[in-house]
This record gives structure tokens, C-alpha cells and sequence, in this order.
């Protein structure tokens, strides 16, 4: 165990495990996404590992991590960013659905889970810009 001092508290991301932990969750997640066509074709390249690296280098920074993605892709601005896609409710709960098996996968402490599974309701609900279009 690293030792800790109250000058240098352990981020979530050091917690959980750093950097395999959430390229597990993104791998996992992808892999959701792949196998799930209607949500797999809001994604615009053939190739899903762009999308995967930058949700990760996304995911990584936000809970403590390295700030690579900042540095590559500037200010996150999520919901702007996710103004070209039609995320409706329905792509919201497909979305969601594989992000709840993807921390499944990783095994959390009950607390560190229930942190991450509510920042990610949060955040996908809050990416809605459509109703239901059927
Ligand atoms: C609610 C359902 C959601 C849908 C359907 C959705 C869909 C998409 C799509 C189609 C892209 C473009 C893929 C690419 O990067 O080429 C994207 C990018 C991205 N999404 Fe989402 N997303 C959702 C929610 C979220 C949430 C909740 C987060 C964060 C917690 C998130 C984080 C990101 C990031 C970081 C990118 C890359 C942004 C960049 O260009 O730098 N997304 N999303």
C-alpha cells in the first residue's frame, strides 16, 4: 500500500486502480456498443478505438488521472461536443445499459461504484438533446 499523507489525498482514479481500471471500463464498454447496432451507428468512424481512447483519456482526467485529454482535445464541453448526435432518451438507456455492464466488470468498492454509477446517469442524462423520435 502507497503511503498517504494529508497533503497528497488518493484520487478515485488512484484508488481504483489507475489506468487498468478504466481501460477495462472503456473496453468493456465498447465492447457494448459494438455488438449493439442502433446505437453503434451514431458512432461516425469504422474503427471504434479513437472513441474508446478519447472516452478514456476523458474519464481518466476527470477522476483524478492524467490530464491528456485536455491537452489533446482542449476544454471538454461534452454536451456541445455531443450536439452533432441525436441522443435521445431511448440511445440514452442503450448507452447507459452497457456503461452499468462496464462497471459490473470492474468490480468496484460498493461506494466508489455507486459514485461512478450515478456521475454516469447524471452525465448521460444531462447529454439528452432529442426527444424520442419513434
Ligand atoms: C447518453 C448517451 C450518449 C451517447 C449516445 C453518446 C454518443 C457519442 C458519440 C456518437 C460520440 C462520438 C464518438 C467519437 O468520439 O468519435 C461521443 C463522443 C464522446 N462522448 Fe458520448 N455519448 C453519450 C453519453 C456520454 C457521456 C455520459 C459521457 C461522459 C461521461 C460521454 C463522453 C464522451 C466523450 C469524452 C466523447 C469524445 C469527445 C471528443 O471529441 O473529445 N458521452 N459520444
Amino acid at each position: 500500500m502507497s503511503e498517504q499523507t494529508p497533503e497528497t489525498p488518493q484520487t478515485y482514479y488512484e484508488r481504483v486502480g489507475g489506468h487498468e481500471t478504466f481501460a477495462k471500463l472503456v473496453r468493456e464498454f465498447y465492447r457494448g456498443v459494438a455488438g449493439d447496432p442502433p446505437l453503434r451507428e451514431m458512432y461516425p468512424e469504422a474503427d471504434l478505438a479513437p472513441a474508446e481512447q478519447r472516452f478514456l483519456m476523458f474519464l481518466e482526467q476527470y477522476w483524478g488521472g492524467p490530464k491528456t485529454y485536455s491537452e489533446q482535445r482542449g476544454h471538454p464541453r461534452l454536451r456541445m461536443r455531443h450536439g452533432p448526435f441525436v441522443v435521445t432518451p431511448k440511445q440514452r438507456d442503450r448507452w447507459m445499459f452497457h456503461m452499468s455492464n462496464a462497471i459490473d466488470s470492474i468490480d468496484l468498492d460498493p461506494m466508489d461504484e455507486e459514485l461512478m454509477r450515478s456521475y454516469m446517469t447524471n452525465a448521460a442524462n444531462f447529454m439528452i438533446n432529442s426527444p424520442d423520435l419513434d
